[in-house]
């Protein structure tokens, strides 16, 4: 628990560049990171190209994959997970193109899509540390309430509280909210070797409460990290008010 949320993202931002650093990432032993979008993890993204900028940080030997993407909206849309990632991070920083995965949503079968996905996690030797932020209803990337929790990468359609939740991001239309996205499954995140959870703000307080002090369940699927064995959820102060 941090006082306040830039004070949790710092903490954020700076466990991902310990990591990294000491890991020492070389070309042939990269370090592989999960990441997200929304507004939870803008501040870390502010802070690690910060470190970048500082010559703290490299992001050369860093492959990334990204937990998620809508179906429905180019990739070039400016609400395409794709361009807030290069808008935020990837414009900013010194990762390789080759090295930033994000799902395509524009393949012809998004099935093979989704399995190509978890093959090339696999092929880069499996996810380090996966950043996430946390919907409101407690959902981890777009595993929406109902989820598996021994998923893998998926179509799924999105909850109705997450489409009106989202619509902020679209001008507040929820008509212009895409309905389903590829998404990472619970059990890909479960598989990482870390998770770090990233949650602010009150309206956050009963994901936070549900996930870690609700019972495991399918309807809170960010709860599955409660057996995870190196996973921490950073809230700031107003994020606890339920616990
Ligand atoms: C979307 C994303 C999630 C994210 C959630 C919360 O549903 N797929 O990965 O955690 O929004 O977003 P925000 O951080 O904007 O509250």
């Amino acid at each position: 628990i941090r006082p306040t949320a830039p004070s949790a993202s710092l903490y954020v931002a700076s466990l991902i560049a310990a990591r990294i650093n000491a890991f020492s990432p070389t070309a042939e032993r990269p370090f592989v990171l999960g990441l997200p979008t929304g507004s939870s993890p803008l501040l870390i993204y502010k802070y690690l190209v910060a470190f970048h900028r500082e010559g703290k940080l490299s992001f050369k030997h860093v492959i990334t994959f990204n937990m998620d993407e809508y179906i429905g909206i180019p990739r070039d849309h400016p609400q395409s997970y794709h361009t807030f990632m290069y808008t935020h991070l990837f414009s900013h920083i010194d990762i390789l193109p080759e090295n930033a995965h994000l799902l395509d949503p524009s393949a012809a079968d998004l099935e093979a899509e989704a399995e190509r996905y978890e093959a090339a996690i696999a092929a880069a030797g499996g996810i380090r540390l996966f950043l996430a932020g946390v919907g409101a209803d407690g959902h981890i990337a777009f595993n929406e309430p109902g989820s598996s929790l021994s998923s893998r990468t998926r179509v799924k359609t999105l909850a109705n509280d997450t489409i009106v939740d989202n619509a902020r991001f679209f001008d507040g239309d929820v008509d212009s909210v895409p309905k389903t996205a590829l998404t990472v499954g619970v059990g890909t995140i479960m598989d990482a070797k870390e998770v770090v959870v990233i949650a602010t703000g009150s309206n956050k307080a009963r994901a936070v409460r549900d996930g870690i002090e609700g019972s495991i369940g399918h309807l809170c699927t960010i709860s599955a990290l409660q057996m995870h064995r190196n996973a921490i959820v950073v809230v700031d102060e107003e994020a606890t008010a339920e616990l």
